[in-house]
């Protein structure tokens, strides 16, 4: 299929439904031989151990897996340092001249960074870390722009064994002092602000208010953005200069030896309650499989790739293929700070074609906002140096896929629509691009190693070509090893929906040629622009607002976000239902969860559909929000309530 811009996205589509890999590209793959999955799959331990033997190891592991479901131990009694596997080796090698980083800022400013200037700039901050007392074990919070000091202070804590957290920046700052709270760190890292569509954030703002309750911290160090930023004088007494602390420590710091299933990092992520998980991993089995998929699934080539993944370190994406995959691959890659659309809807793509990328990752919200802006902007430039393209974060519609791969791929590129979670921190279901034929909108097969199944309401697996929720029935690598102070959650949110096997909360269908299709959340978890969020959490801020009895949440379809908050409010009695109210609640829950919690619509109604013993029914909300015939209204206790709620929401939507 060539491009050819006269013809429309649909016509494409109805053209043609399976892209079966280009010669070209197969002749070239790290994986080439369909072998690969009978080979991984007759001796599961055997493959991944033959991963982790890509890895440079302190002490060999004595045993691949322990098993003791849930529970899963890899690679037992080895040790190694996760920033050893990133940064020594490849400079050991003599590769300590190759670009880390293209790093550009948003207004402009520009810097290369090599493998060699990052083990030293890590290890300069390892040792600031260490002077300020910071060990093994110890929780270090991370509320950074993304910046090389990002990646760079995430490979110091794990140089020296402590325990990171990297909070997205732009979480609130009660979302922020929840996470610094449950893990009980003593050092927040922090940047006095950075750029973001034109202007400035403050971040050393919302860590100075988070701290106000958090007596377990005892530093804040906070690195100066430049370029502008001129927020955040030198202020609270627990502050600390980065250019005072760091910049002056010597450039080599001895890298801790971990025990393979030493943790790593937690991340929090959304749930069905309303207070999120803290997800750990470890460093061991986290590093196998990230290095792993890095090397089979963007087809790596570390002499000559420039690969680019837009996620934001603060996310799953950002830790597993920006920071320890394709580091640990010892690739090129480049690092924005800020906005696609900042100054101009083209900022990608003129980078693409500035640093020559080769291989590039991003989300299906930011290639239906790259639609809508118009195909002239990628057209505008030479993107002739890309090969190969992915997407990640929810379902993939065909016309995006389609448009992705003629107006970006130029029709040549293969595209790994690529699921994973928080959870299972490397990608699972997956193409291989040399290997699968991709069909737009599949995520086609688990990657080699891993295995999915489909199960039905009672636990009974689905065979063939079908539907049910996605299982994930053998242990992983990279697979989470419990949430952080909360054990007994682990059990019960991941292991106890199905017998002995992992649920990861999606339904799927699978086709007659085996290729998955991920149909979104099946619980009270929504995707908003490629980010989970918890309908209870939008609810408790909700009903934190003073004028707010009582909430419902329900994420409905949006064009671009793919789903998008609203909340249905009952106002307390005394409150007018104004435009400002309205516009306050939204506000409120932007100011305590963060912007992207911000509900599309707030609808006031004086009832709330419940069934009889007191149960929202959302699904009924979600049938009036997008319109469709109600669903089974006999279970409610009023059924009077619904005609009202369609009228106002109706009147809204006019
Ligand atoms: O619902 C699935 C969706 O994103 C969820 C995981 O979210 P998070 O932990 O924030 O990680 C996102 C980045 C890995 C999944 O449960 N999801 C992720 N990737 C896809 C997807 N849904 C469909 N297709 C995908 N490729």
């Amino acid at each position: 299929m060539s491009q050819d811009p006269a013809k429309t996205i649909h016509t494409l589509l109805e053209e043609k439904r399976s892209f079966p890999p280009p010669p070209e590209f197969t002749a070239q793959a790290n994986a080439s031989d369909p072998g690969i999955y009978d080979l991984a799959e007759r001796d599961f331990e055997a493959w991944w151990a033959g991963w982790a033997e890509k890895l440079d190891w302190d002490r060999k592991w004595d045993r691949v897996l322990e098993w003791d479901p849930p529970r899963a131990k890899w690679f037992l009694g080895g040790r190694l340092n996760a920033s050893v596997q990133c940064l020594d080796r490849h400079v050991a090698a003599g590769r300590g001249d190759r670009v880390a980083f293209h790093f550009e800022g948003e207004p402009g400013d520009t810097r290369t960074l090599t493998y060699a200037d990052m083990l030293a700039g890590v290890c300069r901050v390892a040792n600031g870390l260490k002077a300020l007392g910071i060990g093994k074990g110890d929780r270090v919070t991370l509320y950074m722009p993304m910046v090389p000091e990002l990646a760079m202070t995430v490979l110091a804590c794990a140089r020296i064994g402590a325990i990171f957290s990297v909070v997205f920046a732009g979480f609130s700052a009660v979302s922020l002092r929840d996470r610094i709270q449950d893990q009980g760190a003593r050092l927040v890292v922090t940047a006095d602000g950075c750029w973001r569509r034109g202007k400035v954030l403050d971040l050393k703002a919302v860590v100075d208010e988070a701290l106000r309750g958090c007596d377990t911290v005892e530093k804040v160090l906070v690195w100066r953005r430049g370029e502008g930023v001129t927020t955040a004088g030198p202020g609270g007494p627990k502050d600390v200069e980065w250019s005072e602390l760091v910049d002056p420590q010597p450039a080599e710091c001895p890298p801790e030896s971990m025990d393979a299933e030493d943790v790593l990092f937690i991340l929090y992520t959304s749930g069905t309650t309303g207070k999120p998980k803290g997800i750990y991993h470890t460093h061991g089995g986290y590093l196998t499989g990230t290095y792993a998929t890095s090397n089979l699934v963007f087809d790596l080539k570390p002499d000559r790739d420039v690969f680019w993944c837009t996620a934001d370190i603060g996310w799953i994406t950002g830790h597993s293929y920006i920071v320890f995959g394709p580091m640990a691959n010892g690739v090129t890659q480049v690092m924005y700070e800020g906005a696609p659309n900042h100054p101009a809807p083209d900022r990608f793509w003129e980078l693409v074609e500035k640093y020559r990328v080769s291989v590039f990752y991003t989300a299906p919200t930011a290639i239906r906002a790259f639609m809508k802006w118009g195909d002239e902007h990628p057209a505008r430039h030479d993107l002739s140096s890309l090969r190969l393209l992915g997407t990640v974060g929810e379902p993939i519609n065909p016309e995006a896929w389609v448009w992705y791969h003629e107006r970006i791929g130029g029709g040549r590129c293969p595209i790994v629509d690529t699921w994973w979670q928080t959870e299972t921190g490397m990608i699972m279901i997956t193409p291989l691009p040399g290997i699968t034929a991709t069909v737009p909108g599949s995520a086609t097969r688990p990657f080699p190693g891993v295995q999915a199944r489909l199960f039905d309401d009672r636990g009974r697996e689905v065979e063939g070509a079908g539907g049910g929720y996605l299982v994930l029935t053998r242990p992983w690598p990279a697979m989470l090893r419990g949430i952080w102070g909360d054990e007994a959650r682990y059990e019960a949110t991941y292991w106890s929906r199905f017998d002995g096997a992992y649920f990861p909360g999606d339904g799927a269908k699978r086709d007659a040629e085996g290729n998955y299709w991920i149909l979104g959340r099946v619980d009270d978890v929504m995707n908003v622009s490629g980010h989970r969020l918890s309908t209870m959490e939008i609810e408790s801020a909700l009903v934190d607002h003073h004028a707010v009895a009582e909430a419902a949440v329900i994420g409905v379809h949006h064009e671009l976000k793919g789903q998008a908050p609203v909340g249905f409010v009952i106002l307390r009695s005394g409150f007018e239902p104004t435009p400002e109210l309205n516009e306050e609640i939204r506000n409120h829950v932007a100011e305590l969860i963060g912007g992207l919690a911000r509900p599309e619509k707030v609808i006031f109604t004086p009832e709330l559909p419940k069934t009889r013993s007191g149960k929202i029914m959302r699904r009924l909300l979600r049938d009036v929000a997008e319109g469709k015939a109600l669903g089974d209204t006999t279970t409610l206790a009023d059924p009077g309530v619904l005609a009202g709620l369609k009228a106002e929401y109706e009147t809204k939507e006019g």
